[in-house]
């Protein structure tokens, strides 16, 4: 499918992978619209595109205001055609606080869910759409130093397939996307060094962007990862405590 003229709208644009799938978009002919908490640099990244762009400020973590935030947006776009749910935070918290716990599951969580409700009906009523969801290759790894981070990918992924059958249900024309990128070289990530078979941003988004041309079900960010899955998905339980 060729995005060209496609309305597209990306949460968390400011940095890392949505930032770069911003600027491959615009450059592919998209229009679009651009959203996450630090406006200047909502500014500076539309400054940097070669195609016609939105900006909205949004904080996801207060799903309400982000709602509304969505469809103002989306009407002054004019429309919209695919969604990129892709903000979310990442916390190692290995003392298992209760904020941070709660920070992510109100982004990672609650955050995607309210918005994907919001473009879901939006679609429906359509008869059009395109939904993407940024998971992870830890929704399928469990690990004590990261427990809410990686539960937060493994619903995301799970509610994605319980929405794909929805669709499916009602009939409607309306595509969802699980990504499940392994590791990525962002402000996110930078300050590890456990990581291995690590992507540089530009190479794992434009994998990112084939797999929203394709409409593919699911895309493992690089493709390699998934063998990783396929393996450990057959891991019992009891043997995870060997391994973590
Ligand atoms: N990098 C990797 O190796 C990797 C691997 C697997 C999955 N992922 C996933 O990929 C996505 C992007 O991660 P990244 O690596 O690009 O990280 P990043 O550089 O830290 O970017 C995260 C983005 O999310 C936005 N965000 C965070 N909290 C938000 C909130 N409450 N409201 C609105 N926007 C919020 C940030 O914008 P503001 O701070 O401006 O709001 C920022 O633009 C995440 O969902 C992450 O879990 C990353």
């Amino acid at each position: 499918m060729s995005l060209q003229g496609k309305k597209v709208i990306i949460t968390g644009a400011t940095s890392g992978i949505g930032r770069e799938l911003t600027l491959q978009l615009s450059e592919k002919g998209c229009i679009v619209g651009i959203t996450g908490r630090r406006k200047h640099l909502l500014e500076e990244l539309s400054g940097e595109m070669t195609g016609k762009s939105f900006i909205r400020q949004m904080d996801v973590s207060k799903p309400e205001e982000a709602q509304q935030e969505l469809l103002s947006l989306i009407d002054e776009m004019g429309g919209l055609d695919i969604i990129v749910l892709n903000a979310g935070v990442s916390s190692k918290n290995r003392e298992f606080k209760w904020e941070p716990e709660r920070n992510l599951i109100d982004t990672n969580v609650t955050g995607f869910c309210a918005l994907l409700n919001t473009a879901y009906h939006h679609f429906a009523e359509q008869r059009s759409g395109h939904i993407v969801g940024i998971s992870s290759i830890a929704s399928f790894l469990p690990n004590p130093g990261s427990m809410g981070y990686n539960a937060s990918k493994a619903f995301i992924s799970n509610y994605m397939q319980g929405v794909r059958l929805r669709i499916k249900k009602a009939g409607l024309p309306i595509d969802v996307t699980d990504i499940l990128p392994g590791y990525i070289y962002t402000p996110m990530t930078e300050h590890r060094n456990d990581m291995f078979w690590v992507s540089t941003v530009d190479k794992g988004t434009a994998q990112i962007v084939r797999a929203i041309e394709k409409k593919k079900f699911k895309a493992y960010i690089t493709r390699r990862w998934f063998w990783v899955a396929a393996l450990v998905r057959n891991i019992p339980h009891r043997v995870w405590k060997y391994i973590s």
